[in-house]
């Protein structure tokens, strides 16, 4: 956190329990250059790799969370460069943190950014943000999850309809569609993220990290082999100290005091 950032900034809550990356290119309203994408993946994995950390809040700038992909710097990239070096390829690096990150999400998240949302394991909005997969209206398709995500997220029919009409949905259609989980007043989007990144990090690192990963394996597994996943994780949680700490302390009545052991 105490490196200098050229397209972020980096900070901790006041516990320094929560990581909070910023997205800070305002005169592109944020849009994901390649730089950007780099000081990005080595931020979340140093926040990630902080054991003093349980939870990242990943936020922009009051009119964009991030307007999406860099236009200007791949409008006359060729095919053959891009799949050679497996262009976009790194955006997903996010999506390997074991903390949960929290996306708070203020004005535009268009394209790819939307999709860095959706990477996100859940999104606060703003009530003036807007969600949107224009990349029809550039001559292309969302290339970072919008057609695969996004799907997940709302359905076949409500995915079709933003994809195909490059349309944008307010905060309060995409919370009614499910993409959201909550929409708050603009400029609280950012502390009330951070207030739940809190209440993860109160909770036992190893337990929160094993919620994360069963949640996620529900997108790749069928329900089978994700129920048989999720059995064994919680089977594992009983070879830990804070599930004992955990059990023990509400029988006692009294705060866990959690050791991440
Ligand atoms: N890439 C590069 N520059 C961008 C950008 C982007 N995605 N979005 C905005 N900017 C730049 C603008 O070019 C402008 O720069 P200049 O001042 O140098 O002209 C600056 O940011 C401010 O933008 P606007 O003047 O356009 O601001 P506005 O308030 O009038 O409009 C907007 C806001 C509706 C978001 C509009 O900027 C816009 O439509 N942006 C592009 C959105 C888009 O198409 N995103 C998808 C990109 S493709 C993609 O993401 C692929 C993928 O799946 C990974």
């Amino acid at each position: 956190t105490t490196r200098s950032w050229e397209y972020i900034k980096v900070s901790l809550s006041e516990t320094g329990k929560v990581g909070i990356v910023q997205l800070n290119r305002p005169k592109a309203l944020n849009a994901l250059c390649s730089g950007l994408f780099h000081e990005l993946n080595d931020a979340i994995r140093t926040l990630d790799n902080d054991p003093a950390v349980g939870a990242v809040v990943l936020t922009g700038l009051p009119k964009a969370f991030a307007a999406g992909a860099d236009i200007k710097e791949m409008a006359n990239t060729h095919f053959v460069d891009n799949y050679k070096s497996n262009f976009l390829g790194h955006w997903t690096e996010i999506t390997q943190a074991r903390k949960p990150v929290i996306a708070a999400v203020q004005g535009f998240a268009l394209g790819g950014g939307c999709e860095l949302a959706m990477m996100c394991d859940l999104i606060y909005a703003g009530d003036n943000a807007k969600f949107g997969q224009p990349e029809i209206k550039l001559g292309t398709i969302p290339g970072a999850g919008g057609s695969q995500r996004l799907v997940k997220a709302v359905g076949k029919s409500k995915a079709m309809e933003l994809v195909l009409s490059g349309n944008m949905w307010s905060a309060e259609e995409a919370e009614r569609a499910g993409l959201v989980a909550r929409v708050f007043p603009a400029d609280t989007v950012v502390a009330e993220a951070v207030k739940l990144g809190e209440q993860i990090a109160s909770y036992s690192q190893v337990a929160t990290q094993m919620c994360k990963e069963a949640v996620n394996k529900s997108f790749e597994l069928s329900l089978a082999e994700g129920l048989h996943f999720e059995r064994r994780l919680f089977q594992a949680t009983f070879a830990t100290k804070d599930q004992k700490e955990g059990m023990k302390a509400f029988a006692e009545k009294r705060a866990a005091q959690w050791t991440n052991q």
